[in-house]
């Protein structure tokens, strides 16, 4: 670690680095990876879902109908790849029009642009699918902000019921506790569905917020126009003020809207799942319909933000050109999930094979017996570690120490003229020159010993 900030600290401004946001996974910080990986995809297989990989680009308009135009994301955050012109006769032929891609900035609208695509609905429903992966936001990098970061999204389609909403929520409750964060709370909510309450509760907040325009922040003055609901999650001090006594959505909700919120905190209520109501949180993606949540810890002392969020997004499946399609999901942040795991001092074991021995060779014909030493070794499953470009046997056996590996296999000339092989404990030093017909047998005796 301190080898690798010493160089970073020498970088020459003209290195060329990483892009601004983004981040190298170095081989030290792996297992952390490793680690939420493997409990997420444990954790969803465990509540039934299978897993689903969608491309990382996508074309520009799934998010700008799915997300909203007047999006964050939409308008200042997507990463635009390609444009195609119009001259380009294979995109013309293709669909008769052209398309921008974007690099994806969420999972949700691709998953759902993939349900309707492979007629997913055909299927017994309702399907619950998951994912893992890269996500990509052009926003100003700050604590837990990233340019890209990683995201593990559970998503359940064709299901309607609030009693599906709280099996979701469940699910990335047991995640956290599944990887050591019980401390998470959920901040939920109801937005109604536009079809039924929300645009009466929009024109009521409208009405409160018009004569108080001048207070509020310019960019939230523009959202006042074009996207009310997300004025309520801002942070501008003058905004906040201005909303005090603002009418909530939850006093709009029509009657099935209530009925469905008041099941899902119901269900919570007898799951245990620590929640609080947070009438103010809209979330920043316009699919959303009636249940919408985000995950947050207790304590978040870094300033961190949400390690996640979901909610219901029954109009989706429409904005995208298909059938109605009911649909519940969260994705939650791996980035900011790691950092709260380092921040609390987590203890995350290594699950990754370390190399057992060390295979040293010197000389043209001992280099060859090594090679074929190292596939044996793999053979048997064995993780295999060499350095056989340097010169002697000495500064082989260097590495060898400084990797910690138990024991060596050394090929000198003499041995590789002889038939035999060194093999060392790497630990205390001794050896034993042995045949090279015996070498695998009296290896594989010693590791199991050490296991
Ligand atoms: P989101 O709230 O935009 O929702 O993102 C979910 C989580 O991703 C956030 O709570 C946060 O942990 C993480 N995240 C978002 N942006 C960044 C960033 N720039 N840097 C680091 N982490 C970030 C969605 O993306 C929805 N697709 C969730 C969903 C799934 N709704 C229904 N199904």
């Amino acid at each position: 670690m301190a080898e690798e900030q010493n160089i970073s600290q020498n970088i020459s401004q003209n290195l060329i680095q990483a892009p601004r946001g983004m981040r190298d996974i170095l081989p030290r910080v792996q297992k952390n990876w490793h680690f939420v990986f493997s409990r997420a995809h444990r954790a969803a297989q465990m509540g039934g879902f299978e897993e689903i990989s969608t491309p990382i680009l996508e074309s520009e308009n799934i998010f700008v109908r799915a997300v909203g135009e007047a999006s964050d994301i939409v308008t200042k955050e997507m990463f635009v790849i390609e444009e195609k012109k119009e001259e380009d006769a294979e995109c013309k032929e293709a669909s008769g029009k052209c398309q921008r891609l974007v690099l994806r900035p969420e999972g949700t609208a691709g998953i759902m642009r993939a349900y309707i695509e492979h007629g997913m609905q055909t299927r017994p429903q309702p399907l619950k699918l998951y994912y893992l992966g890269p996500m990509f936001r052009h926003d100003r990098p700050q604590a837990g902000r990233f340019r890209q970061f990683w995201q593990f999204g559970l998503e359940i389609l064709g299901d309607g019921g609030s009693v599906t909403d709280a099996e979701l929520i469940a699910l990335v409750y047991k995640y956290f506790q599944m990887i050591g964060l019980p401390d998470v709370t959920f901040a939920v909510n109801s937005i109604g569905a536009p079809e039924c309450c929300r645009q009466k509760y929009i024109n009521r907040l409208v009405d409160f917020l018009e004569p108080r325009k001048v207070d509020l922040a310019e960019e939230d003055r523009k959202r006042l126009k074009t996207n009310p609901l997300r004025v309520l999650d801002s942070k501008d001090p003058g905004t906040v003020a201005a909303l005090e006594g603002a009418p909530m959505i939850l006093d709009y909700l029509c009657e099935v809207c209530q009925s469905q919120f008041k099941e899902v905190l119901e269900y919570l209520d007898e799951l245990g799942i620590p929640y609080d109501l947070n009438p103010k949180l809209v979330r920043g993606l316009d699919y959303y319909t009636r249940t919408t949540f985000e995950i947050i810890r207790k304590e978040d002392k870094s300033g961190q933000g949400s390690l996640g969020g979901g909610g219901r997004y029954d109009g989706l499946g429409q904005l995208l050109g298909g059938q109605p399609i009911s649909a519940v999901g969260a994705a939650i942040g791996l980035d900011r999930v790691i950092h709260a795991l380092l921040e609390q001092k987590a203890e995350i074991s290594d699950q990754a094979l370390r190399p057992q021995v060390f295979v040293v060779g010197i000389g043209s014909l001992a280099k060859r017996i090594a090679l074929k030493v190292e596939q044996e070794l793999w053979n048997q499953d064995v993780a295999v570690a060499t350095a056989l470009g340097k010169a002697s046997i000495r500064s082989q056996l260097k590495s060898a120490s400084r990797i910690e590996v138990p024991f060596a296999l050394i090929i000198g000339q003499r041995e590789a003229l002889d038939g035999t092989i060194i093999l060392r404990d790497m630990r205390d030093g001794l050896q034993d020159t042995i045949l090279y017909k015996n070498y695998l047998q009296k290896l594989l005796a010693k590791l199991t010993k050490t296991k």
